[in-house]
């Protein structure tokens, strides 16, 4: 009786060992990149951000799909101030078309790149413009993702896939400031509906 019991036990153990196992290999970015097929992807978020809030949700974008991730920065920055680089800098460039140099950036050895701008006068912040004409896009994805301090998302995706050349660009997520408590669930659920 006690061997039969064995045999009935030891295959459960063997089996439930093996899928523990594979859940604390696999962290829970990784599960919500299978939900949104990314396992096979390699996977970059570049973001802009001068005030915090893109980095905050560049973060959390990062922690559940995985791969690598980057600051896009200009070669000079913008000034801390914030009427200094709103009505300043950042108005002239929006009014010139400047387009600012960055520091160098190289998206080559990815698939899908999720690429995050604050919204700055009505579009996205001009070293964002520059990352997107710099680099070679053609055959990847870019997936958008906004903040912004009221006005939404403009056209910013479809801005995006002016300057990306080559490059098919998804719906992308936009969000006030820094979201709220259900931020991460939002994100979630975008990237699941998301066709990646
Ligand atoms: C130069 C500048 C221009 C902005 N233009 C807009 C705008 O056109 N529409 C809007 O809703 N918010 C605008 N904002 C607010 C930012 O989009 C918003 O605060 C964003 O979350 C800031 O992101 P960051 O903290 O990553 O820089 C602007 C902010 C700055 C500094």
């Amino acid at each position: 009786m006690k061997k039969k019991l064995l045999f009935i036990i030891l295959p459960l153990l063997v089996v439930i060992c093996a899928a523990a196992g594979y859940a604390i290999m696999n962290g829970s970015s990784t599960q919500a990149a299978n939900q949104g097929g990314l396992m096979d992807k390699k996977i970059l978020t570049a973001y802009f951000s001068w005030g915090g809030n893109t980095k905050y949700i560049a973060e959390k974008i990062h922690t559940q799909v995985g791969g690598d991730m980057f600051r896009i920065e200009p070669v000079t920055p913008y000034p801390a101030d914030y009427n200094e680089t709103a009505y300043g800098i950042a108005k002239e460039q929006k009014e010139k078309n400047i387009h600012p140099p960055i520091k160098s950036t190289d998206v080559s050895g990815y698939d899908i790149i999720f690429v995050g701008t604050p919204a700055w006068w009505y579009t996205m912040a001009p070293p964002v413009m520059t990352f997107l004409e710099e680099n070679n896009f053609e055959g990847k994805t870019i997936v958008p993702f906004i903040t912004h301090g009221g006005g939404g998302g403009y056209t910013i995706d479809k801005d995006m896939a002016q300057l990306a050349k080559g490059a098919k660009v998804l719906k992308p997520i936009v969000i006030f400031s820094r979201g709220d408590s259900n931020t991460d669930n939002d994100i979630k659920e975008w990237l699941e509906k998301l066709s990646l």
